[in-house]
């Protein structure tokens, strides 16, 4: 028997019927196209299927769509700004922060996740924050350098905009 969910998912609000034992992962997916979140192991440990639920870092294959009800979930699609690449979309680019790019959706939204809390995060914070996504080709230093460009690029902005309000 299926079970009507309503969340959020960057923004919008969504209705879907879904059988129980379905994930959010799969409904994300397959259910609301939103393929830029990755499917690695399906077990918890890699960290490419990564969304935030109400702001937090989840393995979307590991949650059921059931338990997303009434939340709040970004995807990587909604890490970008309208039309504009966030500083860590940008950053990653930049610096050669990916390579294959399978891992790069989840640790988007993991070092996201980072930045809105902490936009002046050290190498120990970061590579914390990204313990749960595995990346088999960067070796992770320039991811770190990427999320720390990221971060001085959002310092910069926000004193733009405080500059602008003042
Ligand atoms: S696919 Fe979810 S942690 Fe690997
Ligand atoms: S860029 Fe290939 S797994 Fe990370």
């Amino acid at each position: 028997m299926k079970s009507d969910v309503k969340f959020t998912v960057n923004g919008v609000l969504h209705e879907v019927s879904v059988e129980p034992r379905k994930t959010l992962l799969a409904v994300l997916r397959e259910g609301l196209s939103l393929t830029g979140t990755k499917e690695g192991c399906s077990t918890g440990d890699c960290g490419a299927c990564t969304v935030l639920l109400d702001g937090k870092p989840v393995t979307s294959c590991l949650v059921l769509a059931v338990e997303a009800e009434g939340l709040e979930i970004t995807t990587v699609e909604g890490v970008a700004q309208l039309t504009e690449l966030h500083p860590i979309q940008e950053a990653m680019v930049e610096l050669g922060g990916l390579q294959c790019g399978f891992c790069t959706p989840g640790i988007i939204v993991s070092s996201f996740a980072l930045l809105q809390e902490n936009d002046n995060p050290n190498d120990d914070q970061i590579r914390r924050a990204l313990a749960g996504n595995l990346c088999r080709c960067t070796g992770y230093t320039k991811v770190v350098a990427a999320v720390k460009d990221a971060g001085k690029e959002m310092r910069r902005l926000s004193r733009k905009s405080a500059r602008k309000k003042a």
